[in-house]
């Protein structure tokens, strides 16, 4: 069975084509390597000892997805294409709103008049916007703070309305909380180019000598030890809920979503020091001013995840703070 992954030279698309590899899948990937690198296809086949076809290109071009379809017989879809970065989309909206509705709207258009009605899309925790009550369940109230977030509920209200349209869709939307950490192999992970925006990347860059010092962003938040608290997922963990749901809307036609989230909450401190200890580093931290938007305490219920895709996380924060540090160690 052959599966389309968008953005699969990606973070969390790499570590979900290994998934769906090692699951007996075929692998088809299109990505415009505009936050990655062409050689994580080989490491992807040098993991899984399979062959991953690839093209590259971008899922607003309606003619390389056209081409894509009529060279394979794709089963199913999951989406990942998208620009990701909360703070770049305060200052460049249309940036994202062009990319992530265009892209989605394209692939879903080329999915329809090829009769492929099953997909798999990335969405995230930020559509819950500022939690009233803690842990999140699917069902709770959706807002956004900031574009990036806007495009996500966007893109699920769409799959929404094609379901409502045409029953023949089955649609799961993941809604990732905080994935971290990396595949034991060290041969992929997440290692941004440039300043990283979140916590375990821009840790890590510290405690290897990259940057000086980890900006902990208030420490007078309403949480255990005054920093931020989220649901740190390894991406492994995360890699493993796509198959989940790939069973899922192979079987059944619905759309639904599912929280992909741990059900625990670790503050910034907390994962600084279990980052340190597990590592045997030191590095420097400094506690300067909140980080607009930021919000005190973010962690999922991951209950319904588990009673109807059999999928719970595993890993554990030691794991993800090791793995995230081996990454880097073997790629510098
Ligand atoms: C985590 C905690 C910060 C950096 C974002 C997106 C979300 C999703 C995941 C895409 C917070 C604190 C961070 C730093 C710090 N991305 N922090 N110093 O903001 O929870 O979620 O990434 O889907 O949509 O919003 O993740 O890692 O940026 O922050 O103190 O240098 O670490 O205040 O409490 P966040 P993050």
């Amino acid at each position: 069975m052959k599966i389309l992954v968008t953005g699969g030279t990606g973070y969390i698309g790499s570590h979900t084509c290994v998934e769906l590899l090692d699951n007996g899948y075929e692998v088809v990937i299109i990505d415009n390597l505009s936050n990655s690198k062409r050689d994580v296809v080989d490491k992807i086949e040098k993991i899984t000892n399979k062959k991953v076809t690839f093209y590259e290109g971008d899922c607003c071009d309606k003619n390389i997805l056209t081409k894509i379809f009529k060279e394979n017989e794709i089963s199913a879809v999951i989406h990942f294409a998208g620009y990701k970065a909360v703070g770049e989309s305060v200052l460049n909206p249309l940036k994202y709103y062009r990319n992530n509705l265009d892209s989605s709207i394209t692939l879903l258009e080329v999915m329809n008049d090829f009769g492929v009605k099953k997909i798999v899309f990335s969405s995230s925790a930020t559509v819950y916007g500022k939690p009233d009550k803690l842990p999140i369940k699917e069902d709770f109230p959706l807002s956004t703070t900031n574009p990036y977030g806007t495009t996500k509920l966007m893109i699920e209200n769409i799959l929404r309305d094609l379901y409502k349209s045409d029953n023949e869709w089955s649609i799961a939307i993941l809604r990732y909380f905080n994935p971290i950490g990396a595949h034991k192999s060290g041969l992929i992970g997440e290692n941004p180019n440039d300043i990283p925006n979140n916590l375990m990347p821009y840790i890590v860059k510290v405690a290897t000598g990259q940057l000086e010092c980890v900006n902990v962003f208030g420490n007078d938040y309403d949480t255990k030890d005054g920093t931020g608290v989220r649901d740190y997922i390894h991406v492994v963990d995360l890699a493993k809920g796509h198959i989940k749901a790939i069973e899922k809307i192979i079987k059944s036609s619905k759309v639904d979503a599912y929280n992909l989230g741990t059900g625990n909450g670790y503050s910034v401190l907390e994962i600084i020091n279990t980052f340190k200890k597990v590592n045997n580093v030191d590095f420097k931290y400094k506690i300067v001013d909140r980080r607009p938007g930021d919000i005190d305490a973010c962690y999922a219920d991951p209950s319904y995840a588990k009673k109807e895709l059999d999928w719970s996380a595993l890993y554990g924060i030691e794991d993800m703070c090791k793995d995230s540090y081996n990454f880097v160690q073997k790629n510098k």
